[in-house]
């Protein structure tokens, strides 16, 4: 596969000094373990593996206790020294969101363990869940330039896409749990709330340095065009197929609650739509077929209209404002790449975003026109 512009940013956006010593974090847990066991635990192996994940690192582990072998993944919070992508990570609050939709719902997600909000043991706040077996579209290379997706033929991909979207709609429909997801303030719109918060990080991370003009003539966009509301629900926030594990194309574990919040489901199924846009166009244009006819918006909005019984509203609105919120997100990670000199500031801060083009085609009212 040719080394793409994107590819290379996406090495960029990980950068090595951020990773912990596997040693280090092998010893430490082995010394956690027991407490959490009650009981002997031996460490037997600890993996610390480079696919997927810029921001909480993910640790490979299998331990012994009670005469099992047990395969575990545990997600630990970034350190501060790393430059973290988000000002804050709240790991209790991922793992309560999984225990009330194993609790309430037949949502796949991985076996929980323990959560460890004191950092004492590995530095930062962690959990533990059960490893999961199975296959996850790969982000680096984007599964559309070639992946066990692209070798599928269309009816497991047809599968895939439904039963994705019977999942979206399982977790839209739990009950928003108690005293976990963040509350509108006084006066506020779920939908404003969100938009202020990602204003909030936007802020942040531009602070003391150019700021992106795309990026704030959307918050302006947005702003003007906030719609009416459909009734809020539990967002799962990165609600994309790269945070699920397939086995024979049927979710069996959904992964990466950092983003869940309380606001219209509009939120993500948009998301889900608009992130395969973003690997297909990079795919495109390096002259490559990708996929297509995969996850296109109308089969996406019938689909998942007719598995949840609620129609969908604004999309246009909620796959722009998905845009802009993927548009923060990369100018944060390329400011991270920039402070670990893996990048350089550029002329232009808005080519610090890659999917430019299509922001600015969003913003125009022109990008849907061009999609087939
Ligand atoms: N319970 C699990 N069982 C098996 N594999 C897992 C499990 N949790 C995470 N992984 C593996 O780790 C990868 C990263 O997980 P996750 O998406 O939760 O992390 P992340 O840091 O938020 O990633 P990103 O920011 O890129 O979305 C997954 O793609 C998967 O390969
Ligand atoms: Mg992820």
């Amino acid at each position: 596969m040719p080394e793409t512009e994107s590819t290379r940013d996406s090495e960029v956006a990980r950068p090595t000094a951020s990773r912990r010593d596997p040693k280090w974090l092998r010893t430490r847990l082995a010394e956690w373990l027991p407490q959490a066991v009650g009981g002997p635990a031996t460490v037997r192996h600890l993996e610390v593996p480079s696919a997927n994940g810029m921001s909480s690192e993910t640790l490979v582990l299998d331990a012994d206790w009670d005469g099992d072998v047990h395969q575990l993944v545990v997600r630990v919070a970034p350190l501060p020294e790393s430059d973290p992508v988000f000002p804050a990570y709240d790991l209790d609050r991922q793992f309560r969101i999984i225990e009330h939709l194993s609790a309430t719902t037949d949502t796949a997600l991985p076996q929980l363990y323990w959560s460890e909000p004191d950092p004492a043991a590995l530095g930062a706040p962690f959990f533990v869940m059960g490893r999961v077996e199975g296959l996850v579209p790969p982000d680096v290379m984007p599964y559309t330039f070639g992946s066990w997706l692209t070798e599928a033929d269309d009816a497991q991909r047809a599968l895939l896409t439904g039963k994705t979207l019977e999942t979206l709609a399982m977790i839209h429909a739990a009950d928003v749990p108690d005293n976990v997801l963040d509350p509108p303030s006084p006066g506020e719109t779920p939908l404003q709330a969100h938009v202020r918060r990602l204003r909030d990080f936007y802020r942040w991370t531009s602070a003391g340095r150019p700021g992106s003009p795309l990026i704030e003539r959307g918050f302006r966009w947005v702003a003007e065009h906030l719609p009416d509301e459909s009734t809020p629900v539990l967002t799962w926030g990165d609600a994309r197929i790269g945070n699920i594990i397939y086995r024979d194309f049927v979710p069996v574990a959904v992964l990466d609650w950092e983003m869940a919040a309380y606001g219209p489901r509009e939120l993500d199924v948009a998301w889900l739509i608009f992130l395969h846009r973003f690997f297909q166009d990079l795919t495109e244009m390096a002259g490559l077929p990708g996929l297509p006819t995969f996850l296109r918006r109308d089969d996406v909005v019938r689909t998942y209209e007719r598995i949840s019984g609620h129609e969908l509203r604004d999309l246009d609105f909620y796959l722009t404002y998905a845009a802009l919120i993927h548009a923060v997100v990369m100018f944060r990670i390329q400011c991270r790449a920039i402070h670990f000199g893996q990048a350089e500031q550029p002329a232009y801060t808005d080519d610090m975003i890659m999917h430019r083009a299509t922001l600015e085609s969003m913003l125009a009212g022109t990008y849907w026109e061009h999609i087939r």
